[in-house]
């Protein structure tokens, strides 16, 4: 395939981003320029992500991040071959200032337009990086979404299994809040967890007792709640070793239920590629460092090949939607401006 600049744009949930990725031939890319501008500041006083606050932020901050991306990548927009944009799944104000953002381009430049699925651009993240052999394993764990998925190809999933309730992101974000601790929570309740004790309370690992990948996190944030509300009842309230055996507890529960869920992930996978396995992690709870020694010791004991991405490609970016829709395009999946904002798009 010929050489190929593509402009990628994302506003799916709390992040606005923008990302210039070339594609020197096949099997290969270079990320230009990859600009996101983060929202926790606005979000922050709510304790979660406020719809009409994201939608008016993304709308504010898409055509800057835009110029900023076009800027930083030495590029002008007549130099692109194509934009990509999130289409969906997303909250809908969100998703829909992106793709309104895009038609806009692609009307005044002529470029076409691809649509990009959020979801697959997580799943290809590590061909912006290492080119993984195909069908690789692919365990997605963000603030919202929680999945595996057998990789076959840029635009073929199978999905294995995946949460029926929180996703891990969310759980730690909200075990941070009930313990009082910062936001995003992810990183606040790991820093605490140093300090603590894991087995001190013992909290439930749903779901592992059942066949299959699914899984479940609701239930282990409730406990997380009532462990808090029976100290506080019966001492007035949490020691700081309290609230790191509380985050240590709760997230050696975590690592469990999805270290437990990948071994059975990667057995069914490896049905299929019982040679040169690969098991691939993307999404911001990959940044935790429990998390991601558990997936590497199962992947040992495949002897799957582990890869994550560097923290910045596993969260919510543009490069991975660049590069998806790099590979809509060249499998010929071009949109036009009836492309529509879909807020659920299962892969
Ligand atoms: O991929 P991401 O930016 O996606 C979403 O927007 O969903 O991931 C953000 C999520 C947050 O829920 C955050 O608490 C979590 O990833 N996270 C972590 C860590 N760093 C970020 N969770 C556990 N441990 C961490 N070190
Ligand atoms: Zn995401």
């Amino acid at each position: 395939a010929a050489p190929f600049t593509i402009l990628g744009i994302e506003s799916s949930c709390d992040d606005t981003a923008a990302a210039v990725v070339h594609i020197p031939g096949k099997g290969s890319a270079q990320i230009l320029a990859s600009v996101v501008y983060g929202q926790d500041g606005l979000h922050a006083p709510f304790g979660g992500v406020v719809p009409e606050i994201a939608a008016r932020a993304h709308a504010e901050k898409l055509d800057i991040c835009v110029a900023e991306a076009l800027a930083q990548s030495g590029k002008t927009l007549g130099q692109m071959d194509a934009i990509a944009v999130t289409a969906g799944p997303g909250l809908i104000g969100g998703v829909l200032s992106g793709v309104m953002c895009a038609k806009g381009l692609a009307a005044g430049s002529g470029l076409p337009l691809v649509g990009v699925n959020h979801l697959a651009g997580h799943a290809l993240t590590p061909s912006l990086t290492d080119q993984l052999d195909y069908p690789y394993l692919m365990l997605l764990v963000s603030g919202g979404h929680c999945q595996f998925l057998i990789v076959h190809g840029a635009e073929e999933f199978t999905r294995l299994g995946g949460t029926i309730d929180d996703a891990p992101g969310e759980a730690f974000d909200k075990t941070a809040r009930i313990l009082g601790l910062g936001q995003p929570g992810g990183p606040a309740v790991e820093r605490e967890a140093q300090a603590g004790d894991a087995a001190r309370f013992a909290l439930p690992r749903p779901l592992l007792d059942r066949p299959g990948c699914d899984m479940s996190f609701s239930g282990l944030k409730t406990a997380v709640l009532r462990a808090r509300d029976h100290l506080i009842a019966e001492q007035g309230g949490l020691t700081r070793q309290d609230r790191a055996d509380l985050c240590a507890g709760f997230q050696a529960a975590v690592c469990d239920v999805l270290t437990e869920k990948t071994r059975r992930a990667l057995a069914i996978y490896m049905e299929e590629q019982p040679t040169k396995p690969a098991l691939a992690v993307a999404g911001g709870v990959a940044a935790n460092q429990a998390i991601r020694a558990g997936l590497e010791t199962v992947s040992t004991e495949f002897e799957a090949r582990f890869t994550a991405p560097p923290l910045a490609l596993c969260t919510d970016n543009a490069a991975m939607i660049a590069y998806a829709g790099a590979e809509r395009f060249a499998a010929g999946h071009l949109d036009d401006m009836t492309l529509a904002a879909r807020p659920r798009w299962p892969l």
